[in-house]
């Protein structure tokens, strides 16, 4: 075992929550050693490399690539988009870290695995995907620490993004069902916690979820107090919202999950509570206020 070796950081460029990225940067800054994975080489890898990380370049689908990037390191954060090889490409991992031997493998999940089973599963093959991974990293005898967030705040960037900026609404098929979204950022303050002294963490889960579950009309009223200007919560169809889907040519993997999402939305399956954040880290998970206030700009700003 590489008792001395690196912390790997998979999906360490980050698209949406980039949980990899941030996770990145908490580690360097306690000083650790991280080799960060990114799938190319950009102005992603390069800023990654300029905080002071080892970044390698390879395929999470790639045996070769991931048993390089595996190699001489002790910790692992595995994670990265949602996309249709998630399975493939966890078990992938999971081969490779039992022959390289690591101490620690900190999985990224879905918190919607906890009402999942054989009986109950959701039409989401993410979800599916997610359900099976954990089910192989057990079965792998891995030391594992399983995370498992609701919704993260950053997928309104895209989903609520434009229509807060153009005209003060948040467009949702999710009815008044209740959500409780989570920071990306906070889950990556769990997973950068964990990793770096992952003992007495092996083996537990965390569900990862904000402090408070409202439904949209709730949600838009924090970011009314936010941006310092009037948002409100429109229903739409989910027909429309597939429409929309398919003409910003989104792939079909992720339009039927984020479909998924929302009649899980509708079906009151998104109103959840859970501490996992100030347990791991000490500290409350962020409001949807204080995350719109950090991030005003995707939002249109602030008016003064
Ligand atoms: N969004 C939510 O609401 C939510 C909620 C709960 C859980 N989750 C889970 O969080 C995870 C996503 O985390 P995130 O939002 O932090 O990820 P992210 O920002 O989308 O970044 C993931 C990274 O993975 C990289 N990647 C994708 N395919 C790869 C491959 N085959 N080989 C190597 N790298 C690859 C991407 O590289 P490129 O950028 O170069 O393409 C990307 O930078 C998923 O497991 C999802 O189920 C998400």
């Amino acid at each position: 075992m590489a008792d001395n070796g690196a912390i790997l950081v998979t999906g360490a460029a980050g698209q949406l929550g980039a949980v990899g990225r941030t996770v990145t940067g908490l580690l360097l800054d306690r000083g650790l050693p991280v080799r960060a994975m990114v799938r190319r080489e950009d102005d992603r890898a390069a800023a990654l490399r300029a905080a002071g990380a080892e970044v390698v370049v390879g395929d999470l689908l790639e045996l070769a690539d991931v048993y390089r990037v595996v190699s001489g390191c002790r910790r692992v954060y595995f994670g990265m988009s949602v996309s249709a090889g998630y399975l493939e490409a966890t078990v992938t991992m999971a081969a490779i870290a039992r022959e390289v031997g690591v101490d620690a493998l900190v999985n990224m999940s879905q918190m919607t695995v906890s009402e999942m089973s054989i009986q109950n599963t959701t039409p989401s093959r993410q979800q599916r995907q997610h359900w099976l991974s954990e089910q192989a990293l057990a079965w792998s005898g891995l030391p594992v620490v399983t995370v498992r967030p609701t919704m993260f705040l950053e997928t309104f960037y895209p989903l609520a993004g434009p229509t807060v900026r153009d005209r003060g609404r948040i467009e949702l098929p999710f009815e008044r069902g209740k959500t409780s979204p989570v920071a990306a950022e906070d889950v990556a303050r769990v997973v950068a916690t964990v990793l770096a002294d992952p003992r007495p963490h092996l083996g537990r889960l965390y569900e990862l979820t904000g402090p408070r579950s409202q439904d949209m009309h709730g949600v838009a009223r924090e970011y009314s107090d936010a941006l310092n200007r009037e948002v409100t919560y429109a229903d739409i169809s989910p027909e429309d919202r597939e429409r929309q889907l398919k003409k910003a040519g989104v792939p079909e993997h992720l339009t039927q999950h984020l479909l998924t999402m929302a009649e899980l939305h509708r079906a009151g399956r998104y109103d959840r509570l859970a501490d996992g954040v100030e347990r791991v880290t000490g500290r409350p998970a962020m409001s949807v206020r204080d995350f719109v206030s950090l991030h005003a700009d995707q939002f249109g700003g602030r008016r003064s």
